[in-house]
């Protein structure tokens, strides 16, 4: 049985949303509390990514902070995890490049989320579209490559992520299989990863819920983050958008407002129920308003001890939090490098 190594990244975004923190970092925690002890567990802020778009470098540098205090106080545990930002492992890069040669640009321009940055319809042919060729950069459309880097780094068996990521991994895993083929000459040389699919479902938009909730969206209201005070999340949920039908049913398609706010709760406290479903039943007679309120105080509690920590980590020593991150470097490192050494004397470089 070989040896466990989880990794997953996110980016710099500053603190996270309840989509963020459902969709993904809320499984990273009960990965780390789940582990058996001799799993490796490397979770990375990925900044490279990051500069795919432009970015500011004071709001990207204070967005890598918060990211980072938000996922010790989410109870990611630094002397369990290897928590770290993704520019200070050079070997990054370097791997992106070598595998970048035998990464197939037909493959890259199939990608949904390359499609949808072109605002291509998913069915469209990859290679003709853009008349605007010159607005689009290498980076963006090669992104996928440095995510597999990231992976393969560390010799990953599991990765999770949502939804909206398993095609990035299904190339991953192309990438290292055709990479071993050229280049392992007795045991295989990268490991080729498992997909960790979250099992939340999307949380939408609180102001438009057909939309997921994202931290795009020039709303502020849409969304919930994790270190909201109580009194934010009871003005965000009071004017979340339902339907004026009477009560409360779960009905995503026909009743995505008044289901996602059932969902929300779902998560933070089922009360017994064994899905949405049934705990809708047992809200059946509420008034949107009686929802909106036992919904907020199952987030408040839900969120407040992390709110609490959170504000102690940024109040206190920065230097602190340096250190955090400049140790999780330092030990993703020695494993990157170990990775990268048999890469480049398999390949004579
Ligand atoms: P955003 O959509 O706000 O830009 P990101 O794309 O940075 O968020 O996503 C970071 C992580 O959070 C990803 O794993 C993604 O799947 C998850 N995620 C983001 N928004 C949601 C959402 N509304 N529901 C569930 N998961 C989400
Ligand atoms: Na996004």
């Amino acid at each position: 049985e070989k040896k466990q190594v989880i990794f997953s990244g996110i980016q710099p975004t500053g603190v996270p949303h309840l989509g963020n923190y459902l969709g993904a970092l809320r499984q990273w925690v009960k990965l780390q509390d789940e582990a058996s002890p001799d799993t490796t567990l490397l979770f990375a802020i990925v900044d490279l990514h990051a500069i795919t778009i432009k970015q500011d470098r004071y709001a990207l540098a204070r967005r890598r902070k918060e990211m980072l205090a938000s996922l010790l106080a989410l109870g990611l545990n630094p002397k369990r995890c290897i928590i770290f930002t993704q520019s200070s492992v050079k070997q990054h890069s370097e791997l992106m490049w070598i595998l970048s040669c035998g990464a197939s640009m037909g493959y890259l321009g199939r990608m949904t989320q390359w499609k949808s940055k072109l605002s291509l319809p998913s069915n469209a042919s990859p290679l003709d579209p853009a008349d605007n060729k010159d607005a689009l950069k290498l980076g963006l459309f090669s992104y996928p490559v440095l995510q597999a880097a990231d992976i393969l780094l560390y010799n990953t068996t599991h990765v999770p992520v949502g939804e909206d990521q398993a095609q990035h991994l299904e190339f991953t895993r192309e990438l290292a299989v055709g990479f071993n083929h050229l280049h392992s000459s007795s045991r295989p040389l990268l490991t080729v990863p498992q997909t960790l699919l979250s099992p939340a479902k999307r949380v939408m938009s609180l102001t438009e819920p057909t939309k997921k909730m994202s931290k795009s969206d020039a709303q502020q209201k849409s969304r919930i983050l994790i270190t909201d005070s109580r009194e934010e999340i009871h003005a965000k949920l009071k004017t979340a958008l339902t339907d004026s039908v009477e009560g409360v049913s779960y009905d995503r398609e026909r009743r995505p407002g008044v289901s996602n706010l059932v969902d929300l709760m779902f998560h933070f406290d089922h009360g017994g129920a064994a899905s949405p479903e049934e705990l809708a039943r047992g809200l059946r007679g509420l008034s949107m308003r009686a929802l909106k309120e036992r919904v907020a105080h199952v987030v408040d509690v839900g969120i407040r001890d992390t709110r609490g920590r959170y504000e102690e980590l940024m109040g206190g020593d920065e230097r602190a939090l340096i250190e955090y991150a400049e140790d999780g470097a330092r030990r993703a490192e020695v494993i990157a490098e170990g990775t990268m050494k048999r890469v480049r004397d398999a390949m004579g470089i």
